[in-house]
C-alpha cells in the first residue's frame, strides 16, 4: 500500500529520507521490508521525549542539507509521537516546507499524534513550545506495529482513546466503562471512535481556533505533570499516563466550573484511577504545576485556559478557572482513592 501510494504520488528522481528511533528501527523497519522505496539515508533518534528538542531538529536539518534534500523529496516518519512531532516540525521549516508521511507505530501515534498536522518540540522545560501546523501527505496505520509495543506504552495510548470516548458521548463511553484495561482488550472500535472524533474536529478547525481545542481535555494539567515529572521525578510519566491524571483533575474542574454532573465525574475519574498508577508528585508541587501551566499555548491575557466538559460529548474550551479550583483539582488528583 505504501509502495503503490509512493509510486502514484511521487515524481521521477524523488529522494526518500527515513526518520526512526532506535526501537522503531529495530522492531518496525523490518516489517516494512519490500514496501518502502530505497531510501537515501536514515536518521535514528534516541527513543523518548528528550529527543523532541530544537537540538535534534537542527541535526535533522543538517542531515537533510548534507544529503541535498529538496522540499519535494519525502521524509518518512516511522515511529511514535516523538518521531512524528519532531519529524513533522523539521519538515515544516526545512526549505519552508518539505513533504512528509507518517507511519505511526505506537497507540498514541496511531490514534492521535500522527493525524492532524500538529508538529512541535519542547523548549525551556515546557511541552511543544515551538511548533507548526504542517500536514503529512499521508498517514499509514497498521496495528501489526503494536505487537512489539511494551504494555506501559499501550496503556499510555489507552488514555487518549478514553479521552475520545468521553468526548464522543454516552453511547461510546458506556461501552468502555464496562471493561477494565487488559493487554488483550480489543481496541479496534475505540481506535475508530478516536480517529473519527479527531478528524471531525480537525476538519472543522484546522488551526486550533475553536472546537479542536476540545481535544486538549486533560492536557493542560497533563502537560504540566509530564514536564514536572520529567525534571523532578525521572524518568517521568509517559505522555498518556500524565494525560490520564490530567483528565482526573480536569473532570473535577468540569464538575466545579462547567457543570459536568457529579455521578459522571466520579464514574470517569474512578475508572481512570482503577486503570492508571497514582501520581509520583504531591500537593507540595502545586506551585510548580501552576507555573508550568502558565506556559501552556492555549493561555491568553495571562490566564490559564482549560478545555473541559459540560457533559460527555459536550465540550467547552477557553475556560478560565479560579486559582482556588485549580488547587482543589490538583489536590483531587493526588488524594487517595
Ligand atoms: N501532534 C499531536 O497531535 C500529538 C498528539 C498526542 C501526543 N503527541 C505527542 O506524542 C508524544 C508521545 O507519543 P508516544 O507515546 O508515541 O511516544 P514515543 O514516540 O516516545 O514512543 C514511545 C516509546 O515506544 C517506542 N516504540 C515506538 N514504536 C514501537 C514499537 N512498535 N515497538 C516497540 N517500541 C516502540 C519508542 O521508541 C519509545 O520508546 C508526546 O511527545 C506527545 O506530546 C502529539
Amino acid at each position: 500500500m505504501i509502495g503503490s501510494f509512493l509510486k502514484k504520488s511521487g515524481h521521477p528522481g524523488q529522494k526518500f529520507f527515513l526518520l526512526t528511533d532506535r526501537n522503531t528501527h529495530e522492531h518496525c523497519l523490518p516489517l516494512l521490508a519490500g514496501s518502502l522505496p530505497v531510501f537515501e539515508s536514515e536518521f535514528i533518534l534516541e527513543p523518548g521525549e528528550a529527543s523532541k528538542s530544537l537540538e535534534e531538529a537542527e541535526k535533522l536539518w543538517q542531515w537533510l542539507l548534507e544529503h541535498e534534500a529538496h522540499r519535494d523529496d519525502l521524509l518518512i516518519n516511522l515511529g511514535g509521537g516523538v518521531v512524528s512531532d519532531l519529524g513533522g516540525f523539521a519538515a515544516s521549516a526545512y526549505k519552508r516546507g518539505m513533504v512528509y508521511i507518517n507511519i505511526p507505530t505506537t497507540l498514541i501515534g496511531q490514534a492521535d499524534a500522527a493525524v492532524g498536522g500538529k508538529t512541535g518540540v519542547n523548549l525551556g522545560g515546557g511541552k511543544n513550545q515551538l511548533g507548526s501546523f504542517h500536514h503529512p501527505v499521508a498517514v499509514f496505520i497498521d496495528p501489526k506495529f503494536l505487537e512489539t509495543l511494551p504494555e506501559d506504552q499501550m496503556l499510555s495510548g489507552y488514555a487518549e482513546l478514553l479521552k475520545c470516548a468521553f468526548l464522543a458521548g454516552d453511547r461510546h463511553w458506556e461501552k468502555v466503562i464496562k471493561a477494565r484495561w487488559e493487554k488483550e482488550t480489543d481496541l479496534t472500535g475505540l481506535m475508530r471512535t478516536a480517529l473519527e472524533v479527531k478528524i471531525s474536529y480537525v476538519k472543522k478547525d484546522l488551526t486550533d481556533q475553536g472546537i479542536r481545542k476540545a481535544l486538549n481535555f486533560g492536557h493542560t494539567l497533563g502537560h504540566a505533570f509530564e514536564s514536572l515529572t520529567m525534571s523532578k521525578y525521572p524518568p517521568g510519566l509517559l505522555h498518556g499516563e500524565a494525560v490520564a491524571l490530567g483528565m482526573i483533575g480536569e473532570a473535577f474542574l468540569s464538575w466545579r466550573v462547567t457543570g459536568l454532573c457529579w455521578s459522571k465525574m466520579t464514574e470517569f475519574t474512578g475508572y481512570l484511577r482503577n486503570n492508571f498508577s497514582r501520581p509520583p508528585f504531591t500537593i507540595e508541587d502545586s506551585e510548580e504545576i501552576i507555573r508550568l501551566m502558565m506556559m501552556d499555548k492555549k493561555n491568553s491575557g495571562g490566564a490559564i485556559r482549560f478545555s473541559l466538559l459540560k457533559d460527555s460529548g459536550d465540550p467547552a474550551w477557553d475556560v478560565e478557572c479560579e486559582q482556588q479550583f485549580i488547587l482543589k483539582a490538583i489536590e483531587f488528583v493526588v488524594k487517595e482513592k
